[in-house]
């Protein structure tokens, strides 16, 4: 068995952020999403991983990623030219695949199922697709299934406007060498990609053995600055292991489940967990609240902060109202300006420099 990782791709949805970075990249919890599909698959006992990387950001993903000694797998870095669709990353990665069977990741999701009870079933029923739903209250955002009572499946639709179920299509799949002849059969879509979609559609018309399962944990597609923000509440809450690597004045207060890393000072701070602070951070007279994630190298002086993802080396300082339900690129400078607006909501690209009017 061997797996796939898609981490290739525009990342349009999170620009300006993927502007000068890979959406897989961005993190939750202070921890690459794409990490966490590795982590997942590692713990399923696969070794020998896939992953598929854009000229424009592979080398980046490469560099933080490596060979994959950290996770205890080897990757193979695999280069598509362009994004032409989920079906051409799985043609252009065939001479990795070979006939193995393997379990196809799409590197901007998140889910909380373990992979090996569906390893298991793909396995025992020797199935040649395994696909994985979700009820969803949005369907036209994702390839949608139609069931039968039985929850067979019937159909599978890209991106319906008028969705015949409201069960998405979650971006992991199981799958035997036979979705290379079914990918060998199937043309672009109207938006130009090859829909792996399309190519399950070719085993269920051929009555190949496709079958469904439905996540029964949480399932987050990080695709939008809300995703991400739900994404990093989700994962402060339910694995953030508590932490603190650096000394703590005496005026600041810790309180619940907080991470702290090396290197970072914390001088008249109040931090309420769930919440991580990375490496050689500067805070002072702050209160960081729940489900905030603050990468390494971040500067935050005089602002409270709710609910945030702060990129590295972000600066934000002296910000008269709490910032809530925000995200900050990377060398990002938030700082005091002569007018008070009422609420601040930010979606901040990397490099951005913002002086807020008083
Ligand atoms: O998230 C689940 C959805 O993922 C499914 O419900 C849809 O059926 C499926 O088509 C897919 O839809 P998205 O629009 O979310 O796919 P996106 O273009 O965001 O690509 C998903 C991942 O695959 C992302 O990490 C980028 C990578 N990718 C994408 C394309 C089109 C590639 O590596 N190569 C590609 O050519």
């Amino acid at each position: 068995m061997k797996a796939l990782i898609l981490s290739g791709g525009r990342g349009t949805r999170l620009r300006p952020l993927t502007y000068t970075g890979a959406k897989q990249l961005v993190p939750v919890a202070n921890q690459p999403i794409l990490w966490y599909g590795i982590e997942a698959i590692a713990a399923a006992g696969i070794t020998d991983i896939g992953i598929i990387i854009s000229p424009e950001t592979g080398p980046e993903i490469q560099a933080q990623t490596g060979d994959g000694s950290r996770f205890g797998v080897r990757i193979t870095y695999i280069l598509q030219p362009r994004p032409e669709g989920l079906a051409h990353a799985v043609k252009i990665a065939q001479p990795f695949l070979g006939d193995a069977p393997f379990i196809m990741y799409l590197g901007d999701n998140l889910i909380e199922d373990s992979l090996g009870q569906f390893l298991s079933k793909f396995s025992q029923q020797d199935l040649d697709a395994l696909i994985l739903l979700r009820a969803v209250p949005n369907p036209t955002a994702f390839g949608v299934a139609r069931v039968d009572e039985q929850g067979c499946l019937l159909q599978l639709v890209e991106k319906p406007a008028v969705p015949p179920s409201n069960l998405a299509l979650v971006g992991v799949y199981f799958f035997n060498s036979t979705i290379h002849q079914a990918i060998a059969q199937i043309q672009p879509s109207a938006r130009g990609e090859l829909e792996i979609t399309d190519a399950i559609q070719v085993l269920i018309d051929r009555q190949a053995s496709v079958q469904a399962m439905q996540l029964s944990g949480w399932w987050l597609d990080t695709g939008k600055k809300d995703d991400l923000l739900e994404a990093n509440r989700t994962i402060l809450d339910s694995k953030l292991t508590p932490r603190i690597e650096t000394a703590v004045d005496a005026r600041s207060q810790i309180l619940g489940r907080v991470r702290i890393g090396p290197g970072t000072k914390l001088i008249d701070c109040c931090v309420r967990g769930p919440a991580i602070i990375g490496a050689n951070c500067h805070l002072e007279n702050c209160f960081i609240g729940p489900h905030s994630s603050i990468a390494d190298g971040v500067t935050i002086i005089g602002t409270d902060i709710d609910d945030s993802v702060i990129l590295q080396n972000a600066k934000i300082i002296n910000i008269p109202q709490r910032i809530v339900d925000s995200v900050i690129g990377q060398r990002a400078c938030l700082a005091i300006a002569p007018r008070r607006p009422k609420a601040l909501r930010f979606m901040v690209g990397d490099d951005c420099q913002i002086d807020l009017m008083l």
